[in-house]
């Protein structure tokens, strides 16, 4: 029998093991996302091997879901993606090795994907016509990149962070508050209910022409705030100070990204990565975006934190090794953007 023009896609690259199925025109017909907070979120953070060990015990069934709920059998798959990197490489290796043996047991091609070019497809997948080039800030947990798409498979970072990711900034804000892990969805939640403009907190690189973003000044400005309260003011203000405090790390975001639009002169922009799930800055980017005539586009929630299924539409668009020349692929912990892994 010949294999389906069904494509498997399966990301494992930090703690969420993950599967989608997408027919070979980009629509999407499935995707799963086992999270794994709950395993860490007793060490505050994501323990690697320990993400390692649960990618183990959860790819298979992950990969089983995504295809049944696709409504096809094993068979019907005609090609498998997966992540090779950036990422924790432990977490990545099990992925690899997942699809490397499915693809190899039926003699299919694998394609490679880059992370970030899987968090920037959310976007085509999101609006399968989208305009090119576009910008998309890419802001997650691990990343906070600004990139020009000048096509699904052309990109050119424009400017990215000197330190931490906004989504670390927002993580350690939430540690810092007391929140719950990983903290970013929570700080976003308390901080709608408070006043932004109780506190002021700095936005850094503010000279214009600079693409770059710093958020480590942020969080030690925030250390010192809360360092000098009473824990008693410190509970009556926290939702202020998430307020201000998101509000300072999205007006990096947002202001960034349409300074890169001017630069590069395009009609469209958007957001991926987990932190766009944040609610101001879909707001924000939503109203001013639209008020400046940008066409703007912002992935559901659930394809803009980590997800198979922008793994898929990167792939579709991406380079695909024949059957067995994946066979000796590596991952790759560290990886820019463009680069695959030789
Ligand atoms: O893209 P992602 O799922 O994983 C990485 O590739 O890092 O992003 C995870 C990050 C975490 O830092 C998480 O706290 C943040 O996205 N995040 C949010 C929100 N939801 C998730 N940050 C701010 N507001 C949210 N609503
Ligand atoms: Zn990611």
């Amino acid at each position: 029998m010949s294999p389906g023009p069904y494509l498997l896609a399966i990301e494992t690259s930090c703690d969420d093991t993950c599967a989608a199925v997408l027919r070979e025109d980009g629509t999407l017909l499935s995707s799963v996302a086992h999270s794994q907070d709950v395993i860490h979120e007793k060490y505050g953070g994501v323990v690697p091997e320990v993400a390692s060990r649960a990618h183990v015990e959860r790819a298979t069934a992950v990969v089983r879901e995504a295809v049944a709920g696709a409504g096809l059998e094993m068979d019907d798959i005609g090609r498998v993606a997966v992540t090779v990197g950036p990422g924790l490489i432990g977490a990545l290796l099990i992925g690899l090795s997942t699809a490397k043996a499915v693809a190899w047991a039926r003699r299919l091609p694998l394609a490679p994907v880059h992370h970030l070019h899987g968090h920037l497809a959310a976007v085509w997948l999101t609006e399968p016509g989208v305009g090119f080039p576009h910008i998309t800030l890419v802001a997650s947990g691990g990343h906070t990149t600004l990139v020009r798409v000048d096509d699904p498979n052309t990109l050119h970072v424009l400017g990215q962070t000197l330190d931490d990711a906004a989504g670390e900034a927002m993580d350690k804000g939430a540690r810092l508050l007391g929140l719950g892990y990983p903290g970013g969805r929570e700080l976003d939640e308390l901080a709608e209910t408070g006043d932004p403009s109780a506190y002021s907190f700095p936005v850094a690189l503010r000279r214009p022409g600079n693409l770059d973003f710093s958020f480590s000044g942020l969080k030690t400005a925030l250390y010192y705030l809360l360092r000098d309260m009473s824990s008693d003011e410190r509970q009556a203000r926290a939702a202020d100070v998430a307020a201000a405090y998101r509000a300072a790390t999205v007006e990096a975001l947002v202001s960034k990204l349409f300074a890169a639009a001017k630069v590069g002169r395009v009609d469209t922009i958007a957001v991926a990565g987990g932190v766009a799930a944040n609610s101001l800055l879909r707001r924000r980017l939503q109203a001013e975006g639209e008020a400046a005539g940008f066409n703007v586009v912002i992935p559901p929630p659930r394809l803009c934190t980590d997800n198979a299924a922008m793994i898929g539409a990167a792939a579709l668009s991406g380079p695909m090794l024949a059957f067995p020349d994946y066979l000796d692929l590596e991952a790759s912990a560290s990886l820019a953007l463009g680069r695959l892994p030789g």
